[in-house]
């Protein structure tokens, strides 16, 4: 028998298809969902508007901890338009601009604003949840009952990037795509501070040969069996 209310990780890098298959899944399962990189590129965007140097000297620390402690960031919308709000403000493509994407890598590597950040995130996914992020099945909610870690080959991450910038109306070399998604990769799975790996009890998927769909299908159907039903 699964004890407490429910907690869903979805962890993995960029591109592996997280975002809409965990708000699909939240809405399926009626729990709210958590964007945590959204957090971060919140905290990212207020400390670009308050002109804080980053990467940070310990000044700059300490403003970038006050900011993610006291972090307005609510979710709302649906998962078709999703909203993210700081306060009464929809920041929601301002956390998508390319400058913010960069600070808030910066920002991700700070242990205090982690430690800010992860406080927050347990605090609003405490009633049970569809949290996802990078280290959420291994760091911030280690016990949670169901947890998924989304990966895909780096030619179709790459591709799914593109077709993103596209939409943007912005173009980008396919080739230098995947190399800077394998450098991250590289990055993000050593760096000392909550590296991007698997939990030992996920359940990883790869969804590089799957629809939105087939994947959502899939993620409900492995929590449907882990919880007994
Ligand atoms: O998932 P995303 O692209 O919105 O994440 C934004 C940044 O925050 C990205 O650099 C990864 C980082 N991040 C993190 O370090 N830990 C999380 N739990 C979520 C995101």
């Amino acid at each position: 028998m699964l004890e407490g209310p429910l907690v869903i990780a979805i962890d993995g890098p960029a591109g592996a298809g997280k975002s809409a298959a965990a708000r699909l899944l939240a809405q399926r399962l009626g729990l709210p969902y958590v964007d945590t990189g959204a957090m971060y590129r919140a905290v990212a965007l207020l400390a670009w508007e308050e002109g804080i140097a980053l990467p940070p000297d310990e000044t700059a620390k300490a403003r970038l901890v006050l900011l993610a402690r006291h972090l307005p960031v609510r979710f709302a919308g649906t998962p078709e338009n999703p909203k993210v709000f700081l306060g009464a403000r929809d920041v929601t493509s301002a956390l998508r601009r390319e400058e913010v994407s960069r600070a808030a890598s910066v920002v991700s590597a700070v242990p205090e604003v982690r430690e800010e950040l992860v406080k927050l995130q347990r605090a609003l996914g405490r009633h049970g949840a569809v949290v996802e992020g990078r280290d959420i099945g291994t760091v911030v909610f280690p016990n949670a009952q169901v947890k998924f870690f989304l990966t895909a080959r780096p030619e179709v991450r790459a591709q799914r990037r593109r077709d993103e910038l596209a939409k943007q109306g912005q173009s980008a070399d396919l080739d230098a795509i995947i190399g800077e998604i394998r450098e991250r990769d590289l990055r993000d799975s050593t760096r000392a501070v909550a590296p991007l790996r698997p939990a030992p009890d996920a359940v990883v998927v790869d969804t590089s040969d799957l629809t939105l769909e087939e994947v959502v299908e899939e993620l409900y159907r492995r929590t449907q069996k882990r919880l007994g039903g």
